[in-house]
């Protein structure tokens, strides 16, 4: 019986790797049908909707999404700190692709995809460690140097024209950014710092590359990920919802200052002149960063990068979320608050006012997306319209529409007759 496999030429990706990410759509979606569904989309904020509500829930959008966006654009997967030391290592995964970061015994730091080139065996399971001396499969044995090199593959001695140089790990692109460790699946499209543009150098006033890690936490909301990324790209929910943010930050208040293909965001402002920080009563535990100028000392920048890290910088700390999709409607979220080293390094270094705070905030914000999820599986749910509060939910919008159509580049997104810029 004819199968997918008779197709094949045998052997044809065997040897020359360059592994490809995410498996094609279950059910390939028509351009031209998508295309009509999100044409409100495209309207100018006064007269555009929201996304139909497939968008979230439809298994084919969603592996579209892994192939047009996790697949092809860079993803925050850490931070250097992390991996500080030889054999030191972390692993995220994203729809059905893994990738291990690794730094190996010359201090450079490697990705690859967490896959073995014998059977395809997962190769490491935990989602961080250290004392790495090689990878060894859990499967058949093959043995590979934290480099990727495949060192060991017993019993293959009569395999015929079996070179084990053509079997090393394959990797995947990493680059750096502030401190943060990217990856891309995609061995295609501009280096890191070139896609960020205006975004990369915005912030080194904060001195991220130089900040340590006070507190990680991880959630797991039942939620599509785009609800996660629409719900930080406003606060029009704020007065109903966080009521100890609003108490701290208008929900009115700021405007969004970038706009590019690599991000958007902009900046809130604190109520109070004696409020130094986000925290439940305002007040912070340690000095703002040094240098700031007096406007920082008053704000806190909101931004996502696309698509899936949300920077968050505060007057004395930086706050991250990771959003990885596992499924359609299931998301791990990572958020970590990043300190000033010397203050993280006191004895009695204190980040609660500000883990406390967010940890508040995040579960207010997780249920609310968890609402949205069950609401939009509902018949009863069509297209809605946006708020003039909801314009950078509209700008993210319209990034997902341009990645599902196949653009790279961003479409200029309209408001009150204006372009952007
Ligand atoms: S699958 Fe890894 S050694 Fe067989
Ligand atoms: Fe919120």
């Amino acid at each position: 019986m004819a199968n997918a496999l008779d197709s094949r030429t045998p052997g044809s990706d065997v040897v020359r790797g360059g592994a490809q990410a995410f498996a094609p759509a279950a059910r390939p979606l028509s351009p031209p049908d998508l295309e009509r569904e999100l044409a409100t989309i495209r309207l100018p904020l006064e007269e555009a909707t929201t996304l139909p509500g497939r968008l979230y829930h439809d298994p084919a959008v969603y592996q579209e999404e892994l192939r047009t966006i996790f697949s092809r654009m860079w993803l925050c997967v850490g931070r250097e700190e992390d991996i500080e030391n030889p054999g030191d290592f972390l692993t995220r995964a994203v729809g059905q692709e893994s990738v291990l970061v690794v730094r190996d015994t010359s201090g450079q730091i490697n990705a690859f995809h967490n896959v073995c080139r014998h059977r395809g065996s997962r190769l490491v399971s935990e989602s961080s460690g250290s004392g790495l001396k090689h990878l060894l499969c859990p499967y058949h044995a093959w043995t590979y140097g934290l480099d990727g090199t495949l060192r060991v593959a017993p019993h293959m001695e009569d395999a015929r024209d079996f070179d084990r140089g053509q079997f090393g790990l394959n990797r995947v692109r990493l680059e750096r950014w502030d401190g943060f460790l990217f990856i891309n699946f995609s061995k295609e499209g501009p280096g890191l710092l070139e896609h960020l543009g205006e975004m990369g150098p915005k912030f080194a006033r904060y001195g991220m590359g130089g900040l340590r890690r006070g507190k990680r936490v991880a959630y797991t909301v039942e939620t599509n990920w785009k609800m996660l990324c629409e719900n930080y790209s406003e606060c029009y929910h704020c007065a109903l919802i966080h009521p100890e943010l609003n108490k701290v930050s208008h929900y009115t208040s700021g405007e969004i200052d970038l706009i590019n293909r690599a991000a958007v965001g902009g900046w809130m402002e604190l109520r109070r002149e004696e409020y130094q920080t986000m925290s439940l009563n305002g007040r912070s535990n340690r000095p703002p960063f040094e240098g700031l100028p007096s406007e920082d000392l008053r704000r806190i920048h909101y931004y996502i990068v696309y698509p899936n890290m949300l920077l968050s910088l505060h007057p004395d700390y930086v706050m991250t979320h990771v959003i990885w999709p596992q499924d359609v409607g299931r998301c791990d979220i990572v958020c970590e608050f990043l300190f000033d080293s010397h203050q993280a390094a006191k004895p009695d270094f204190d980040p609660s006012d500000a883990v406390d705070f967010w940890d508040l905030t995040n579960r207010q914000d997780w249920h609310a997306c968890e609402l949205a999820y069950q609401g939009t599986q509902s018949g009863g749910y069509t297209k809605g319209r946006l708020s003039p509060l909801e314009w950078m939910v509209h700008i993210f919008d319209n990034f997902v529409a341009d990645r599902l159509l196949g653009k790279t580049e961003w479409t200029p997104i309209v408001r009150s007759g204006k372009e952007t810029p």
